[in-house]
């Protein structure tokens, strides 16, 4: 067993650790990471970038089988789920040993391993491969070992019949019925995904509504095309358990006080995330988590245990791979002592839906329970050319402003591109931009974007291709 004797060591190459540690590197802090599985964490290996994959490949036959109004008609795609499986992991495995190179590259050591705190700044890494374990003697640690699915009583998961993302991200047929239990951004993902393959999909959300992290009109759109796809969405449902009859699971569910049952030939359950604070130690540090599991930090990322810091899931929402790479290049300004804090005004968020949905700043509840008085501006994609052109005209961008000084508050894109389109929105908010930022900033034409300046304009009741109230 060896003592090594770091600056900085960084547990888990998550989309919160890498950056991290190749921020590190950049700035000469002696710094190491420790991984026990693939880099890139559950983003690149097990979520974001596999997901993103599916939903690009299936949204392509999708639509190909949609084009014959515009005078293109095919024949239904032929699906092979272990060759787009195998493209998939093409991808994955591109962007993971990309991740290697770049941490190596930054000067930061990297370390196939599991770290084990034995105090704050003493850590074991046992190796896999039988190596002896050795002791990392660190100033600083970065804790970045994210999260992990939620699972509930009557659904244990076998990543065959019952699945998790993860499993779901591995199938390798076509289900005839799927059932998703949680009608959040997982579940719509995926269950769409399938949607699109031609399975029969249920959602059960115990919620009143899917997607209660958007705002009830962006969320009305997406629920609209899983219904139109042939999707059914049983909401207040609390999913119960299952039974196998008939070749079928059937899920039982208590819907508004009666169980009901629902087909399904796979089950997807994602209920949420929770953070990965056990089985490293962390209790050796004395390092405060809050009542939801989360570890607690300041501005810097900091813990209440002076030398430890948290990024990415496992210290709170929203669970987003940005967040944490924001996070992790933050903290390794802190470590390198820089004068830095997270002072980020937005974290967009993109739901990769059909169509997608998209976020910066605050929806309209969050805005006036902040107490301001509104304005809100909306301008349709129907009423863009450019979404007629790509047959796209679901949706809509809406723009929240202060009705004092008209400060954009908020920008939301449910419709086309709407995860490209929404970074002018965080830019926009990040720079404390108003209303009319973006109205008077020329947008090129014919672009989706016009139409996020077109929602700017109709909040100041200045819109050209749509009525405006007066203001
Ligand atoms: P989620 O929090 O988005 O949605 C879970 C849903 O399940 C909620 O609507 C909840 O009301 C419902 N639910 C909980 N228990 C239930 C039960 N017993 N029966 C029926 N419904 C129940 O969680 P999800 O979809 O698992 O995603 C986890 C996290 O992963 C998200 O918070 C997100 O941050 C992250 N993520 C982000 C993506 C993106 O940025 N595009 C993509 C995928 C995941």
């Amino acid at each position: 067993m060896a003592i090594i004797k770091k600056k900085a060591l960084v547990i888990g190459a998550g989309t919160g650790g890498y950056p991290c540690a190749i921020r590190l590197g950049q700035l000469g802090v002696d710094a190491m990471l420790v991984e026990k599985d693939q880099p890139g964490g559950v983003c690149l290996n097990w979520g974001c970038i596999p997901s993103k994959a599916l939903i690009s490949a299936t949204k392509l036959g999708h639509k190909a089988q949609h084009a014959s109004h515009m005078g293109l008609s095919f024949a239904p795609p032929q699906v092979d789920m272990t060759k787009m499986q195998g493209w998939k992991a093409g991808i994955v495995k591109k962007l993971t040993s990309g991740v290697k190179g770049l941490v190596k590259g930054s000067g930061t050591q990297y370390v196939t391993g599991t770290a084990t705190f034995l105090s704050p700044n003493r850590v074991e890494i046992s190796y896999a491969d039988g190596k002896p374990n050795d002791i990392v003697e660190a100033e600083h640690v970065v804790i970045a070992t994210g999260s992990v699915p939620i699972s509930i009583p009557g659904f244990a998961i076998d990543q065959v019949k019952i699945r998790d993302s993860t499993g779901m991200l591995d199938m390798d047929f076509v289900p005839e019925h799927m059932v998703c239990i949680g009608g959040g951004i997982i579940g719509l993902e995926l269950g769409q995904t399938f949607q699109r393959l031609g399975t029969k999909l249920t959602v059960l959300e115990g919620l009143d509504r899917i997607l209660s992290v958007c705002d009830a009109d962006l969320a009305n759109v997406v629920a609209k095309q899983i219904v139109k796809d042939g999707g059914e969405i049983v909401t207040k449902a609390m999913a119960k358990g299952y039974v196998e009859r008939d070749g079928k699971l059937w899920v039982s569910a208590e819907v508004g006080g009666q169980i009901r049952e629902f087909p399904a030939d796979v089950v997807l359950v994602a209920v949420g995330r929770r953070p990965v604070t056990k089985g490293f130690g962390l209790e050796a540090t004395g390092v405060e988590v809050d009542p939801r599991g989360f570890i607690k930090v300041d501005a810097r990322q900091q813990t209440n245990v002076a030398q430890l810091y948290a990024v990415g899931d496992v210290c709170g929402q929203p669970m987003l791979a940005h967040k944490a790479s924001h996070e992790g290049e933050v903290v390794a300004e802190v470590i390198a002592g820089h004068a830095r804090i997270n002072d980020a005004r937005t974290i967009p968020n993109v739901v990769f839906t059909e169509p997608e949905i998209a976020s910066a700043g605050l929806g309209e509840d969050e805005a006036k329970q902040a107490g301001y008085a509104i304005e809100i501006g909306k301008f349709p994609f129907a009423a863009s050319g450019r979404a007629m052109a790509i047959d796209e005209t679901a949706g809509f961008v809406k723009v929240i402003i202060d009705k004092a000084d008209n400060r954009l508050l908020g920008i939301h894109v449910v419709g086309p591109e709407a995860s490209d389109l929404i970074s002018e929105g965080a830019l926009a908010i990040e720079m404390g931009a108003y209303a009319e930022d973006i109205a008077l900033t020329v947008h090129p034409h014919p672009t989706l974007g016009e139409a996020v300046m077109e929602a700017a304009k109709h909040a100041l009741g200045e819109a050209i291709h749509i009525g405006n109230r007066r203001r």
